[in-house]
């Protein structure tokens, strides 16, 4: 059973990449990103590929970048459900301008669960968006447009 840890947020680091790709073949195990395409993405979003460390393990990572738009998350099997998903995300909401937005599985119920408590609402629907399965759209808008009587 994991341990209690508190979770610190730092930038991903080259040498971070095995464990990432671990964390990825555990959540992901029928699609997982290659290291190289983690690698791009470290290379496109050097500010924005966060991991979350006990300061021994990686316990999980976000990727997103300035339009607010998340290309991947995942946290640890075992330390699942103790907040860690919570303050990556949170992190990018802090960093991200207006909105969160992704594409999610439509068969991915914990995931979707997950980022409705958050706040995100579903917006849209990509069929077919993945071999077997289709993408819905989900969405956070940090604030409403600005009114305009106001
Ligand atoms: C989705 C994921 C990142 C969530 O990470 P996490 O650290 O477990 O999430 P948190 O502990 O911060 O959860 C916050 C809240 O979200 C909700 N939630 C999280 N996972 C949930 C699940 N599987 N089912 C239902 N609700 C869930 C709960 O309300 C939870 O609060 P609670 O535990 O106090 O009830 C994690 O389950 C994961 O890595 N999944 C596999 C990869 C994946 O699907 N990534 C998203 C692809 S778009």
């Amino acid at each position: 059973m994991a341990e209690e840890v508190p979770g610190r947020i730092r930038k991903f680091k080259i040498d971070d990449i095995n464990e990432i790709v671990e964390i990825e073949e555990q959540a992901f195990p029928k699609t997982p990103y290659s290291k190289e395409a983690f690698l791009s993405y470290a290379n496109s979003f050097p500010d924005s590929f966060v991991v979350i460390e006990t300061g021994k393990d990686i316990l999980g990572y976000i990727i997103f970048d300035m339009s607010g738009h998340i290309h991947s998350t995942a946290v640890k099997p075992a330390y699942r459900r103790k907040g860690f998903g919570k303050m990556l995300f949170m992190h990018a909401l802090k960093c991200a301008k207006e909105r969160l937005w992704l594409e999610v599985r439509s068969k991915n119920i914990g995931a979707i669960r997950f980022y409705k408590k958050l706040g995100m609402k579903i917006v849209g629907k990509i069929p077919n968006y993945y071999e077997t399965d289709d993408a819905l759209i989900m969405v956070l808008r940090q604030r409403e447009e600005p009114d305009a009587h106001k």
